[in-house]
């Protein structure tokens, strides 16, 4: 069973490797909101994934955005790695336009907020802005044809018809297989 812990695990140590960076500054949109094994499995304590593999890289930081991140702040802070992970507390699309217009860039940002077509998007074209190149964009649930997840219906058709370069990796959870992008820009 792949996890999205195995693919931050695989994907951003082999995008150090390409790209020679030694350090990562990786940006979450939408973290852990329970420690709980049911959100665990469902989906998938990715904060913590991307926190601990980052510890292993001193001078690499990580900043969280969630309308309520106190949950996964506790997490990071109970395995010791307070002193280089941020909590942003607001909705996605205004804190992400705040982190751009102020300039701050990022290695990584991983979106994973709300289960919508349309705000995962607009989270996707200010991670352009917010991204370095070379670096990653990644995303959870980019789904096309999943009854309930939706947060690629809009993104992935936009991708494919801009004819941008991407792969979208498979986890599962207990109850079915999310599709995960993850795109090199
Ligand atoms: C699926 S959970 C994220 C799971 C996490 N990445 C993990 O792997 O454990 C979605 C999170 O997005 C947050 N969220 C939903 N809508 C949001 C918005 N508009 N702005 C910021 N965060 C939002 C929720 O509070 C929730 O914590």
């Amino acid at each position: 069973m792949t996890t999205i812990g195995d693919i931050i695990h695989e994907e951003l140590p082999a995008f150090m490797r390409r790209s020679g960076k030694k350090t990562l500054r990786v940006l979450e949109v939408g973290v852990l909101r329970n420690l709980d094994r049911e959100h665990l499995e469902g989906d998938g304590h990715s904060t913590l994934a991307f926190a601990r593999l980052l510890s292993r890289h001193p001078g690499s930081r990580y900043v969280g955005i969630d309308l309520d991140p106190r949950e996964a702040q506790a997490a990071v802070n109970s395995e010791g790695f307070s002193n280089f992970c941020t909590f942003l507390a607001g909705d996605s699309i205004e804190t992400m336009w705040g982190l751009a217009a102020a300039g701050e860039k990022f290695d990584v940002v991983y979106l994973d907020a709300d289960n919508d077509g349309a705000a995962t998007m607009r989270e996707y074209l200010l991670a352009e802005d917010l991204v370095t190149s070379p670096g990653l964009i990644m995303g959870d649930d980019m789904n096309t044809d999943h009854p309930e997840v939706r947060k690629g219906r809009v993104l992935i058709p936009y991708l494919h018809e801009s004819g941008a370069k991407f792969k979208l990796l498979q986890r599962q959870t207990p109850w079915d297989e999310r599709d995960i992008l993850v795109q090199e820009v």
